[in-house]
C-alpha cells in the first residue's frame, strides 16, 4: 500500500504590503517661486505625490516665513500662492496632504522639546545662520531669534509627521542633516522613538542664480531669478540679458566648464535627466570652440525647460487659479486635518517620553 499523500499546505499567506514611506517638505510662503524652488524641491513632490508607496505631507512654512518678513499682507497672499505653485507643479491635491504650518501647534511643542535638545553653539555654526546674520549686519541691522532657531521649527517639521524622506534643495541638506541628529539625540536620551529621516533619493540641486552670484533665490534679487508664472517672453527676455561674459560672473569654479551661470543650469537640468544629447557635453563643446554664441546656448536652455516643464506648469496654473481662492482653501483646510491627525500623536508621544504629563484625567 502506498503511503498516503502528505497533508495539504495551508494556503501561503500575502506578504504584508510593505509600509509606505512618509515624505515630508516645506516651502516659505516669501514670494513667487522661482526656477531653484521647482528644480530643487516641488519636482520632486510632484514624483513622490506620484508614486503609490510613499505618503506625502507638503506644507507652507508660514511660521518661518516670519523671520524674515512683517509684511502681514503679503503673508496672507503668498500662503495661497505657494500652494497654487505646489499643484502647478504637478502635486497631485488628491493624493498629497496639503497643509499651512501654523494649523499644527503640535509642531511648536515639539519644537520646544528640541530645542532642550541643542546646545546654542550648534545653532552658531549653521551655514544658513551664519550668512543671514552676515547680510543683516551689513544693512546694520540685527538678526531676530527666529532666525537663530530656524533650523529646531524646521527639524520638529520633519520629526512632527515621522517622516523617512525631505525632499529639498542643497541649500537645505544641513538642515536635514541637523533634524536627523535631534531625532538620534533624542531616542538615545529617551528610547527609540523618532525615525531617522533620509533625504531624497537621490542628489540634492543646486540652481545657480541668472546674475553674477550665488544661488538662485529671492534675496539675489530679481534680475538673477527666473519666475515660474511669468510668461515665455519674459522669461526669455530674463535670460537673454543675464550676464554670461566669464570675465564679468563670479567663476563658480576656476577652469571648470561650468563658468557662466547658464552653463550651471544645462548642468542642473543634464544632472536631472531633462536635457537630452548629453547637455553639458553639448554646452562645453559648444562654448570652448566658440561654435555657439551665449545667446544660442541660452537659447536652449530656456527651451529645453519650456518644452520640459514651463508650459505644463503654466497651463496647470490658469487651471487651478480658474477654480478660484474657494478651492485652494478647501484643500488647505483639509490638508490639515489630515496633517495635524498624523502630527499629534507623535509629538504627544514624544512630550510623555520626555515626562510631561500631556492628559490630566
Ligand atoms: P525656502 O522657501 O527657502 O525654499 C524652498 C525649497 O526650495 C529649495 N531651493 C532651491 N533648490 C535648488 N536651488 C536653488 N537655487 C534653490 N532655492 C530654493 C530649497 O532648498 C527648499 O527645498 N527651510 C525651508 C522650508 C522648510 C522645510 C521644513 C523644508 C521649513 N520646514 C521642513 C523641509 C522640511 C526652505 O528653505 O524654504
Amino acid at each position: 500500500m502506498s503511503a498516503p499523500p502528505p497533508p495539504a499546505l495551508p494556503p501561503e499567506a500575502p506578504a504584508p504590503a510593505p509600509k509606505p514611506k512618509v515624505a515630508l517638505s516645506l516651502i516659505r510662503a516669501t514670494g513667487r517661486t522661482h526656477l531653484g524652488n521647482y528644480l530643487g524641491a516641488t519636482r520632486s513632490f510632484a514624483q513622490l505625490s506620484a508614486r503609490e508607496d510613499v505618503r506625502c505631507y507638503f506644507g507652507v512654512a508660514t511660521l518661518h516665513s516670519l523671520t524674515t518678513l512683517s509684511d502681514p499682507r503679503a503673508l496672507k497672499r503668498d500662503i495661497r500662492g505657494v500652494v497654487v505653485d505646489f499643484i502647478a507643479a504637478g502635486v497631485d491635491p488628491e493624493r498629497a496632504v496639503i497643509f499651512d504650518q501654523t494649523a499644527i501647534p503640535e509642531t511648536l511643542q515639539l519644537s520646544w522639546l528640541l530645542s532642550c535638545l541643542t546646545t546654542a553653539g550648534r545653532l552658531e555654526r549653521m551655514h544658513h545662520w551664519k550668512e543671514k546674520k552676515d547680510k543683516l549686519a551689513e544693512l546694520g541691522q540685527a538678526a531676530n531669534v527666529g532666525l537663530f532657531t530656524y533650523p529646531i521649527l524646521m527639524a520638529a517639521d520633519i520629526l512632527g509627521p515621522a517622516a523617512d524622506l525631505v525632499p529639498v534643495g542643497e541649500d537645505q541638506l544641513q538642515h536635514v542633516e541637523f533634524a536627523r541628529d535631534l531625532a538620534l539625540r533624542f531616542n538615545h536620551l529617551y528610547g527609540d522613538y523618532f525615525r531617522v529621516p533620509t533625504f531624497l533619493e537621490r542628489e540634492a540641486v543646486r540652481v545657480p542664480g541668472l546674475s553674477a552670484s550665488g544661488k538662485m533665490g529671492k534675496s539675489e534679487g530679481d534680475k538673477a531669478t527666473l519666475y515660474l508664472g511669468d510668461s515665455y517672453e519674459a522669461q526669455w527676455k530674463k535670460i537673454k540679458v543675464a550676464p554670461t561674459d566669464p570675465a564679468r560672473v563670479r567663476l563658480q569654479d576656476a577652469g571648470h566648464p561650468d563658468r557662466c551661470n547658464i552653463g550651471g543650469i544645462h548642468k542642473v537640468l543634464t544632472h536631472l535627466g531633462l536635457h537630452e544629447e548629453g547637455g553639458m557635453e553639448w554646452v562645453t563643446d559648444g562654448c570652448t570652440q566658440a561654435k555657439w554664441g551665449c545667446a544660442v546656448c541660452k537659447k536652449r536652455a530656456l527651451d529645453v525647460m519650456e518644452e520640459g516643464f514651463l508650459r505644463e506648469i503654466r497651463e496647470r496654473r490658469a487651471a487651478v487659479e480658474a477654480r478660484g481662492d474657494g478651492y485652494i482653501d478647501e484643500v488647505i483646510r483639509e490638508g490639515n486635518e489630515r496633517a495635524r491627525a498624523r502630527i499629534q500623536p507623535v509629538v504627544l508621544g514624544a512630550m510623555e517620553r520626555a515626562g510631561l504629563i500631556t492628559r490630566w484625567v
